[in-house]
C-alpha cells in the first residue's frame, strides 16, 4: 500500500497507469468503521486497483459544526486499509486540496435542496466541490458511497450525470450495529446514555417501513406517528423526518416501493442521520 500526501506525486503516478486499468475509489473523511470497510471490499471485488482518500473536508462543515472535533486517527485508518489490500491512499492536506487563491465551488444539484441541504446550508456545496476535485485527481472507473448518506449519494449521482464525469457511482448498503444503529464516525461522540437514546432513529424508520408492509400508503400518517415516537424520547430532538423519491429527494404523498424514509435527529449535540427503503411486498424494490 502506498500513501500519497502530495497531489503532484499522485498525479504523476496516476498518469503512468495503463489506460484500461479499472480503478475503484472510496472517498472518506477517515476514522474508518465497518461501513467504510464494506465500501473498500466492494471496490476490491470489482476493480483491478483501489484507491481510498482520507480527507476531512472543511468546506462541507458550517461555521458552528464539528469540524474541529471531527474524530481523526490516521495510523489506525492506515492499518485497517492495509489489511483490506488497498493499493493507494490519498492523504492530502488542506493546502493541497484548497491552495491559496482557490475560489471555484460546485453549485449542488436539485436533490440537495431539502432535508440536510436545509439544515446544513453549505454542506452539499462543499461535498460537490471536494468530490469533483477528487474525481479529477483520481479519475476512477467506479466510486463507492454508503447508503446511510442517501441524500449525498443522490446528489453525487446527479452531479456526476450533469457534469458528465465518466465515473460509475456505486451505492452500498448501510452497515448497522447489532442493535440497529447505523454506523457513523460521529457515533463516537455519544455518551452511553445518548448511545441508547439514539436508537430511536433507526427504530422509528423501521416502524415506518413496517407500517407500509402492513398496508399503510399515506406518507403523512407514517410521518405523524414517527414524529410522535421521536418527540417522546427525552434528550432527542428531531431535525427532520421525510418520505422521498430516492433520486430527486422530493417528498411524496403516497408511498411506493423504492421510496426512502429519511430522518435526522440531534442526540445531545450530536446530529445523526439514517434512512430505510420501502420494499415491495415480495421484498424487492
Ligand atoms: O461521506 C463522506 O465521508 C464525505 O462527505 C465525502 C464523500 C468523503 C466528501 O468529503
Amino acid at each position: 500500500m502506498k500513501v500519497f500526501e502530495s497531489v503532484e506525486e499522485w498525479r504523476k503516478h496516476r498518469a503512468g497507469l495503463p489506460r484500461n486499468l479499472s480503478l475503484g475509489f472510496v472517498p472518506t473523511m477517515g476514522y474508518l468503521h465497518e461501513g467504510h470497510l464494506s465500501l473498500v471490499r466492494a471496490a476490491r471485488q470489482n476493480n483491478d486497483r483501489i484507491a481510498v482518500s482520507i480527507y476531512v473536508n472543511p468546506t462541507q462543515f458550517g461555521p458552528n459544526e464539528d469540524l474541529a472535533q471531527y474524530p481523526r486517527d490516521r495510523n489506525r485508518d492506515l492499518a485497517l486499509l492495509e489489511k483490506e489490500n488497498t493499493d493507494w491512499v490519498l492523504l492530502p492536506s488542506d493546502a493541497e486540496i484548497y491552495p491559496p487563491g482557490f475560489s471555484t465551488y460546485v453549485e449542488p444539484p436539485e436533490p440537495s435542496r431539502l432535508w440536510c441541504g436545509q439544515s446544513r446550508p453549505v454542506h452539499f456545496r462543499g461535498v460537490c466541490t471536494v468530490v469533483t476535485i477528487l474525481f479529477n485527481l483520481v479519475q476512477p472507473t467506479r466510486a463507492y458511497f454508503g447508503r446511510k448518506d442517501a441524500q449525498q449519494a443522490a446528489v453525487i449521482r446527479r452531479m456526476t450525470q450533469d457534469l458528465r464525469f465518466p465515473v460509475e457511482i456505486v451505492v452500498c448498503p448501510t452497515i448497522r450495529e447489532p442493535d440497529g444503529l447505523a454506523m457513523s464516525s460521529r457515533n463516537v461522540y455519544l455518551s452511553p446514555e445518548e448511545r441508547q437514546r439514539a436508537l430511536v432513529l433507526s427504530q422509528t424508520l423501521a416502524a415506518g417501513v413496517e407500517r407500509f408492509r402492513a398496508g399503510e400508503r399515506e406518507a403523512r400518517v407514517i410521518l405523524e406517528s414517527g414524529t410522535r415516537q421521536i418527540a417522546n424520547t427525552p434528550g432527542v430532538r428531531l431535525d427532520y423526518l421525510g418520505i422521498v423519491d430516492q433520486n430527486t429527494f422530493a417528498p411524496v404523498e403516497t408511498v411506493q416501493p423504492g421510496n426512502y424514509m429519511i430522518g435526522a435527529v440531534y442526540v445531545g449535540k450530536t446530529r445523526l442521520i439514517d434512512n430505510r427503503v420501502f420494499e415491495s411486498p415480495g421484498g424487492c424494490v
